[in-house]
């Protein structure tokens, strides 16, 4: 039954703390797994900044609490369907190499095909994932991943189906299934030799989609929520190119209240986490901005975040595209080759300007995602020859216009 295996769960992950030591996630290029194994004691939820907890919801005097992630999935986890492993072996072809579709840090993904919802009408093509690993790490993020996804609806967040949580003769099963995204992910697009290169408006209108996605996380929900693991692997297309965030297993609650982060263990994808949630843990919002910072930088130049396999002085991106200030006549040097000069040069500069706003070391300066998406939106104007006049600006959106043009 999903509530009771989701409590069980939900109980089994009380008890694991944030781990202390540093853990960046990413592919066999980057990645470092835990350096110790969780210790039992602590607490699951993210310490906030010295003051009080969330407010019991008890007090009913109080001012009324926000919805927690927990509060929003008991709401709509019917919604959510419950997967035999059974079921999802047949759906992959007994989890057959030539249905495999991507791998990351979770597990191997494969494309599949499940039954309808109610046994009638067409089957129903998904993606599937399978986690690999048994660490308690891995079991969290699964947890997480569906306890946040089971509580929120945009169309820029990936759309999770169901789950499957079975114990079967190799241990215990943890999947996830979800809409299946024909065009993959903006990495495999930007980064893939194999794909043909998207053209510059395309890249907007992707970036554009997932700056909407971050935006409901940030904004559009009765609690803040910070993503965490903003890259462009996570950045989901469909079969119009249209962008959905998908990766939800390091998501945290915002600060609430005068709280102004939350401290957690230092948790992302390496080259992509903001300075100061590095040094100090302390987690915030902004620290999303800086991440997309990094992505705008990596769809302007079709470079990774860090590539190792580049000269010394270019591994790094943001050291590498500092020797090009954005005013200068050597910018056009680090916009992507495979363009082939196909953009528009005020376009580019803008979303380069832009970039640099979201890199601002002084994490309280950064833009918010609702003036993010507004220069996007005049950034893709001017792809088309019009004016911005038709995109909405409001007061210190409208700075951060002034100081992209
Ligand atoms: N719903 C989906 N539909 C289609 N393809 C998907 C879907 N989810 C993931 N993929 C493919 O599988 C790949 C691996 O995804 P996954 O989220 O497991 O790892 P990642 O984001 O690349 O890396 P990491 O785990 O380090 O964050 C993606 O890059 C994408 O190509
Ligand atoms: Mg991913």
């Amino acid at each position: 039954m999903l509530f009771s295996c989701v409590c069980i769960h939900t109980y089994i992950l009380k008890i694991i703390p944030e781990m202390s030591c540093f853990y960046f996630k990413g592919k066999s290029k980057s990645k470092q797994k835990p350096e110790s194994a969780p210790e039992l004691e602590g607490q699951d939820r993210p310490r906030t900044s010295g003051k009080s907890e969330r407010p019991s919801k008890s007090l009913g005097s109080l001012p009324s609490t926000p919805k927690s992630i927990p509060d929003l999935y008991k709401e709509k986890e019917h919604t959510l369907r419950v997967f035999s492993y059974e079921e999802l072996r047949e759906a992959t072809n007994g989890f057959n190499r030539l249905l495999k579709i991507g791998e990351g840090g979770f597990g191997s993904v494969y494309k599949g095909t499940v039954r309808p919802v109610n046994g009638k009408g067409q089957p129903l093509v998904v993606a599937i994932k399978k986690l690999k690993s048994k660490s308690l790490q891995g079991h969290k993020e699964w947890m997480s991943e569906i306890q946040f996804l089971g509580a929120v609806n945009h169309p820029n967040l990936v759309n999770l189906l169901g789950y499957c949580s079975d114990e079967t003769e190799h241990g215990l099963q943890l999947l996830l299934v979800y809409e299946y995204m024909a065009k993959r992910s903006l990495d495999d697009h930007l980064f893939s030799r194999g794909l043909p290169p998207i053209p510059w408006k395309t890249r907007l209108e992707i970036i554009l989609g997932a700056a909407q996605g971050l935006a409901h996380l940030h904004e559009g929900m009765e609690i803040k929520v910070i993503f965490r693991d903003f890259k462009s692997s996570n950045v989901l297309l469909d079969n119009n190119f249209n962008a959905k965030l998908s990766d939800f297993g390091m998501v945290r609650e915002g600060p609430v209240g005068d709280h102004t982060h939350v401290t957690t263990r230092i948790i992302g994808t390496f080259g992509y986490a903001a300075p100061e949630y590095v040094k100090t843990g302390h987690l915030t919002i902004h620290s999303d901005i800086w991440t997309f910072g990094i992505v705008l930088y990596e769809i302007i130049t079709g470079r990774r975040a860090v590539e190792r396999s580049r000269p010394v002085n270019e591994q790094k991106l943001l050291d590498w595209v500092k020797g090009f200030p954005v005013d200068s006549q050597r910018f056009t040097i680090i916009v992507d080759p495979k363009l082939r000069g196909q953009y528009s040069l005020t376009s580019v500069r803008k979303v380069a300007r832009l970039a640099e706003m979201c890199l601002i070391k002084n994490h309280k300066e950064r833009p918010t995602m609702g003036q993010i998406i507004s220069v996007l939106k005049d950034a893709i104007a001017d792809c088309n020859g019009a004016s911005s006049s038709g995109s909405k600006s409001r007061g210190s959106s409208r700075e951060v216009k002034q100081a992209v043009r």
